[in-house]
This record gives C-alpha cells, sequence and structure tokens, in this order.
C-alpha cells in the first residue's frame, strides 16, 4: 500500500535466496520428524479481550516453512510497514487514494472503542438503531402491509458486496433465523432471478430491500423497477410503495428518485467499500433474519478481531500470519490459487464472499505509485463445503501438478447434533484427515506393501500421493454470531495486509468498469444488424447470431 514495489525489500530478497536454496529441504514429513514440538510452535489461540466471547486457533504447522522463513516474512511485513498503514486505516487516513476515501469498515463495528476521525463515523449508532427498530418492527408483526398483513418474505435486491455478505450470513447463521421469515436473494440481471423469485412472493407480505451503494448499478435498479411494477400490479396505489420498499445506500437522491421515503432509507458512506459493507446499513436483511441482537454480536466479534489485528504483536497476529504464509506461496512457489473449504455446511457460501472480498481488492496490476508489479498479487479464491469438494476437486488437489494452499475451516461443535451427532464425528474425522493426506502423502513403499507382490509399477505409481501440499486448519468452537464476526473479519485483515505488502490500493474496483461501459454501448445496438458497429469480427458475429435467433 506504500507504492513501493515489494521485490526491493531486502527481506523480499532474502526470501527469493531461501526459496532458492532451501526449497528441496522444506519436506513437512522431515519437518515434523526433527521437531516433535511444531504443532504449538506454529499454532496460535485467539481469544477475545472484550465482548462477546470468540476462540479461534490457528494451526500454520503444515506449511512448508521453517522459524527462519517466518522470521524473514515477519520482517517483510515490517519493511513495508505494516502497522503503520494499519493504523492508518483505524485512524480514517484516506488509504484509498485513487478514490481519496478513508476505509472504515472497522468503524461499522466500532461502538465507539477506537477514536475514529472521519465524517459520518459518529453516525454509525444512529443507523445502528434505525436497523434496531426496523427490523424488530417487521420481525414482531409490528410493521403491515399495504393491507394490513404482517411481512413473512423479505427480497434483498442487490450485487457483488450488496448481495454476497448477507447471503453468506444469512445461510451461516440460519440456526439463528427467524424461521417463518423467508428470504430471497435477487442479483442477476438474468430475468429469471427476479421472475423466479416473485412467482413465490405475496405482494401483501413481501418487503423489498435495495441494497446499492450507489444505486446506480444497471442490474440493481433494473431488478428493483420490476419488483415494484409488480407490486403495483396489485397494490395500485404508489403510496403503499412505502410500506413494502426500503433501501440501503448513500445516494439519497438517486433513492427518493426512484420513489423510497427518505425516512425508509437506511444510510450509509462512502468510507465502506461495497465488499466490506456487511457491516453497515447492507446488513439490514442479517438483521431482519437473525435479529438484530445477534446481528449486534457478529458486529462484536469482527471488532474483537480488529482490536488482536491492532495491538497482538506480528508474531502472534492471525491476519498478518495467514497473509504472510499466503504471499510465501504466491510470490515464491508460484501457486495460482487458494482454496478455502470449511467443514460445515452453513458456511457453503463463505468462499463466494470471499471471491468478491480477496479477488476484488488484490486484482491489481500497478501499485499505489502507479508501478507495474514484476510480482503476483492476489490469488484465485475458490472453495467449497467439505466433504462435497472430496468428491469432486480434491483429486486434482492431491495428485494433481499444481500446489494448491488450503485453509481448512471447522466448528468442534455442530448446531445439528443428529444421530448422537455421528455425522459431525464423521465430518471432522474428514477434516482432521485431508491435511495430514495432504501434507504426508503416501510412499511407493507402501503403496508395495499395501498392494503385495504382482501389482504393476503403473499401479503402484497411480496410487503414490507425493504429498507436502501446505494448508491451514482454522478451529473454533461453534459457529455463533460473533465467531462468524471474527472470522470475516480476519480474512479482511488478511487480504488488507497481503494488499500493503504488494503496494497495491486494495480498496478500488477499477477493473470492472470497461465490460460495464460496453455493455452499454452494445444494449443501443442490438436492435437490428446494421446497428452493430465498431466491434472486432467475432463480437459482431455474436451479436448477428443473437439477433437471428432472438424470438422476443
Ligand atoms: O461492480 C463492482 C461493484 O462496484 C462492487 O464493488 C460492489 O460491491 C457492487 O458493484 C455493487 O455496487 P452497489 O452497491 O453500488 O450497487
Amino acid at each position: 500500500m506504500s507504492g513501493r514495489l515489494a521485490s526491493d525489500y531486502t527481506s523480499w530478497k532474502k526470501l527469493q535466496h531461501i526459496y532458492d536454496s532451501d526449497k528441496s529441504k522444506l519436506i513437512l514429513k522431515d519437518l515434523f520428524g526433527q521437531d516433535p514440538d511444531r504443532f504449538s510452535k506454529f499454532s496460535v489461540e485467539y481469544t477475545s479481550k472484550d465482548g462477546p466471547d470468540v476462540t479461534l486457533l490457528l494451526d500454520y504447522s503444515k506449511n512448508l516453512i521453517t522459524q527462519p522463513i517466518l522470521d524473514t516474512l515477519l520482517s517483510l511485513a515490517q519493511e513495508a510497514e505494516i502497522e503503520s498503514y494499519r493504523d492508518k486505516m483505524f485512524a480514517g487516513e484516506h488509504i484509498n487514494t485513487s478514490e481519496d476515501r478513508a476505509v472504515l469498515h472497522v468503524a461499522l463495528r466500532n461502538f465507539n472503542d477506537f477514536q475514529i476521525q472521519e465524517a459520518g463515523a459518529n453516525e454509525v449508532s444512529g443507523v445502528l438503531q434505525h436497523i434496531k427498530e426496523f427490523s424488530e418492527a417487521v420481525r414482531s408483526g409490528d410493521w403491515k402491509g399495504y393491507t394490513g398483513k404482517t411481512i413473512n418474505t423479505i427480497v434483498n435486491i442487490g450485487i457483488g458486496g450488496s448481495d454476497l455478505g448477507p447471503v453468506m450470513v444469512t445461510e451461516a447463521l440460519k440456526p439463528y433465523s427467524k424461521r417463518d421469515l423467508t428470504a430471497h436473494f435477487v442479483s442477476n440481471i438474468d430475468g429469471t432471478h427476479i421472475a423466479e423469485t416473485l412467482r413465490v412472493c405475496d405482494p401483501e407480505r413481501t418487503l423489498f430491500i435495495i441494497a446499492s451503494k450507489t444505486f446506480t448499478t444497471q442490474e440493481t435498479i433494473t431488478n428493483a423497477e420490476t419488483a415494484k411494477e409488480w407490486f403495483l400490479s396489485s397494490a395500485k396505489e404508489k403510496a403503499h410503495v412505502a410500506k413494502h420498499f426500503v433501501a440501503l445506500s448513500t445516494n439519497t437522491k438517486a433513492v427518493t428518485a426512484f420513489g423510497i421515503d427518505e425516512k425508509n432509507m437506511f444510510q450509509f458512506w462512502d468510507w465502506v467499500g461495497g465488499r466490506y459493507s456487511l457491516w453497515s446499513a447492507i446488513g439490514l436483511s442479517i438483521a431482519l433474519v437473525i435479529g438484530y441482537d445477534n446481528f449486534e454480536q457478529l458486529l462484536k466479534g469482527a471488532h474483537g478481531m480488529d482490536k488482536h489485528f491492532k495491538e497482538a504483536p506480528l508474531e502472534k497476529n492471525l491476519p498478518i500470519l495467514l497473509a504472510l504464509i499466503g504471499v510465501w506461496y504466491n510470490d515464491f512457489y508460484g501457486s495460482q490459487t487458494h482454496v478455502l473449504l470449511p467443514y460445515d455446511q452453513y458456511l457453503h457460501k463463505f468462499a463466494d464472499y470471499f471471491q468478491q472480498g480477496d479477488m476484488e481488492s488484490n486484482g491489481k496490476t500497478v501499485t499505489k505509485g502507479g508501478h507495474r508489479v514484476n510480482y503476483e498479487t492476489g490469488p484465485i479464491i475458490w472453495g467449497a463445503a467439505g466433504t462435497n469438494g472430496q468428491h469432486s476437486f480434491y483429486q486434482l488437489v492431491h495428485q494433481g501438478t499444481k500446489l494448491i494452499p488450503a485453509d481448512f475451516i471447522a466448528p468442534a461443535t455442530t448446531h445439528n447434533p443428529i444421530a448422537k451427532s455421528k455425522h459431525h464425528r464423521i465430518l471432522l474425522s474428514n477434516f482432521f484427515a485431508q491435511p495430514e493426506a495432504l501434507a504426508f502423502g503416501k510412499t511407493e513403499e507402501e503403496v508395495k506393501k499395501e498392494l503385495g507382490s504382482g501389482a504393476s509399477e503403473a499401479l503402484i505409481k497411480s496410487k503414490v500421493f507425493e504429498g507436502n501440499k501446505p494448508s491451514n486448519s482454522i478451529m473454533f468452537p461453534l459457529l455463533t454470531p460473533a465467531t462468524l464476526g471474527a472470522l470475516v473479519a480476519l480474512y479482511e485483515h488478511k487480504i488488507f495486509t497481503q494488499g500493503v505488502i504488494w503496494g497495491i490500493n486494495s480498496f478500488d474496483q477499477m477493473g470492472v468498469e470497461l465490460g460495464k461501459v460496453l455493455a452499454k454501448n452494445i444494449l443501443a445496438q442490438l436492435e437490428k444488424p446494421e446497428d452493430v458497429v465498431g466491434h472486432d469480427s467475432s463480437t459482431t458475429g455474436l451479436i448477428h447470431y443473437y439477433q437471428k435467433w432472438r424470438k422476443e
């Protein structure tokens, strides 16, 4: 974030040297064999200092690192001035330099703890109060629709950060949800998404939440207009919109122009990035689904992790450790991707959420100073809930040619102890077994012994697991709102730390703009073949094919 090239740091050069000279010696089997205390040396337990109780264990011992490598990675963090940039973020300095904005999602969950000087930071508690009152009115049935009936369905219309966070959190915290309130999330401009949702909604009992920071996003505004038309075809009177449409936005003018009453608008500020906005008014659907008190626990859990990130020494600081280990694989081993593997069905949207969180933040090629980087920046993030992934893509992770660092995430206790927790014990046996198999593999000797004499050489080779595949394991007692808050904040700060090291701006997203502009231009040309001008032959050919076959 300093804008300096990471490859100029002395510790970066040292890491390159260590990698070149020691790579062949970094064998997990040997590292564990040489040091029986490896787990205790390379694991940290986080415990919240105040607020709700949260503990998280990070075991990073199954990584291709030694103490000297970790020390050099920590020096890299210091050389990149991570502590100074972290403090600038918390103080509200405009570290999003291209947009001249502060980066203050931490202010949304601060509860007057840290001193933050930025316009709007002192308005957070008022918006939380608004969320509390409104969500309680809807959940209790005090809020009535235009025919006097209570609300039993909410539809959040938003995309990107105005969708993914609420989707991920409401799924993750389903055990805390009001089961008789159905929540839908419409994001895609594909009319199928809104059409299929409206099909199961009752206009008299549905609340639409239009979630858009800018209130100009084409997908969201188009879906919102369609929802309004659908609603008015039953309700008739425009005045009834006030009972069924609310907005979450920074853009009051556009919200009122859409027809939503200003008092039904939940405000946030330009210092809340879209992909960091679930803690803001964008979390209204979360508060509606799990209740305001649980929403507040989520925020407080995240605040505990903010405090840890701000105050813990670098070598015990979970976000810093995750970030540095990630840099080691991304920039020295050349790993292209990083896989997130939650062994918790409730976290099935976690990887989707951090695809935006990480890739929109750190998918950059120039430093803040405008220099093209000569190293890799953000990894490709992907993943799925265990054990489903084991029966699809794990084959490649175990025996493919690529090195794919993995984060395994699991709760010790389940919310659903059915069959006396038999399911959970089986799930966790897999959670423990997979990192072990990845790290230690299976040798040719072991395979030969297993197959007995007479096995072909080809069969033996195909059953060998090379091992030495790195992973982190993260465990916690139970997936509570506060624990989820801490877990999400952990990854947010990991992303921040990596951005600082790479010298990039993690808080703008210029790369999504070009496609939007081109689509606008093409939309105006779709009517007639003769209108299709100014494109390459491929794009022209595709549009002509569409014009030939479209029916509507
Ligand atoms: O196009 C990318 C993006 O700007 C994201 O960063 C953002 O989360 C999403 O669009 C939605 O934006 P808005 O909340 O303004 O509708």
